[in-house]
């Protein structure tokens, strides 16, 4: 029997990937960048074992078995092409992944999931492959994946290849370079989201006329401004394009018909806390960004983060936990890893 387990973390975009050029390969339309989080607060540990006995696949998430389908499939496919131990080109993999925060709540469970799930059979598979490599297969599983297999602050470039070989992660810089930068995820609903990314994508692709003028007009621009921004550690700067990104990113859901409402009102005081605040400040104090759910993570750099969390201890009530909250909870404060 050969066992592996890692663990890998979530990260979170401030320039989202949202739309694919092509579904199969999960090749994006766009270019994204993200923080990645620590793992002592949110990560997916997963265990691959492979096994004579075994004689299917199985996948257990968070201890219940799932059906292998669609692009895990894809993903062990892929692995099994690899790899150059030709007793492993048929041999059946049993999967054992865990997260340790609501799982498909828009709090990118399935990026520190695919990441974790190709890490392992990345060991396993192809002990030979380096972290950029893999990032190209964990996309396939869950584009944003390929992000988590870097720390720090992480581009996915969107490549111009047909294959996809160079729609791939690279480190913009590692977390130490901008150490005193904090994540607060303020949980609104820990809820599965009403529309999965996926399907989300595929009908703003089908029906926004505002993705490809995102795509090609507003978003390259903003990664080489965001770059920036990182290289020079301008907190203000990056707030407001994180901002704007997310803004944008929802707007393309609004366009998209029939709509697609991630954001609730309480997403939206948020938004509005946080202009104030910065408003009051002349500076900026904290900068939000929401997923494809409600739940806001809030950049802020460490001398700002208590005052951050009183405010929003304050005005949403104490933590509660995850599990259950009904109205924002603030669940965790997470380092940047
Ligand atoms: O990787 P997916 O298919 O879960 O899509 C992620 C989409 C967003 O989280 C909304 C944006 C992003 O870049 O992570």
């Amino acid at each position: 029997m050969k066992e592996v387990t890692v663990t890998a973390p979530v990260n979170i975009a401030v320039i989202k990937y949202w739309g694919k050029r092509n579904v199969k390969l999960n090749l994006p339309t766009n270019s994204s960048l993200s923080v990645t989080l620590s793992q002592d607060h949110m990560c997916s540990k997963t265990t691959v074992s492979v096994d004579d006995s075994y004689d299917t696949d199985s996948l257990f998430l968070n201890d219940e078995q799932n059906e292998i389908g669609g692009r895990l499939s894809n993903v062990l496919a892929a692995f099994r092409s690899l790899t150059e131990d030709a007793s492993l080109k048929d041999a059946k993999v049993k999967i054992t992944s865990t997260n340790n925060f609501p799982t498909a709540a828009g709090l990118a469970s399935s990026a520190s999931g695919f990441a974790a799930l190709v890490f392992a059979l990345g060991k396993v598979f192809v002990p030979t492959y380096n972290n950029s490599q893999l990032s190209t297969i964990a996309r396939q599983g869950s584009g944003s994946a390929c992000r988590s297999l870097f720390g720090g602050f992480v581009a996915w470039e969107k490549g111009e290849s047909e294959d996809g070989t160079d729609s791939s992660a690279v480190e913009v810089a590692p977390k130490s370079h901008w150490d005193d930068l904090d994540a607060l995820i303020c949980v609104v609903s820990a809820n599965k989201k009403a529309v999965a990314s996926t399907a989300g994508m595929q009908r703003t692709v089908e029906t926004s006329p505002y993705l490809m003028h995102r795509a090609e007009q507003v978003v390259p621009q903003r990664m080489a401004d965001i770059t920036d921004a990182i290289k020079n550690k301008d907190f203000d700067k990056f707030a407001d394009i994180t901002m704007r990104d997310s803004n944008s990113f929802h707007a393309t859901c609004l366009d998209t018909h029939p709509p697609i409402f991630y954001l609730t009102d309480v997403s939206r005081l948020i938004i509005g806390v946080v202009h104030a605040l910065n408003e009051a400040a002349g500076r900026a104090v904290a900068a939000y960004t929401f997923d494809a759910g409600p739940n806001a993570v809030l950049y802020v750099q460490r001398k700002d983060k208590d005052l951050v969390l009183s405010i929003v201890n304050d005005l949403f009530g104490p933590c509660e936990g995850a599990q259950g909250a009904s109205h924002s909870t603030l669940l965790h404060e997470a380092k940047i890893d």
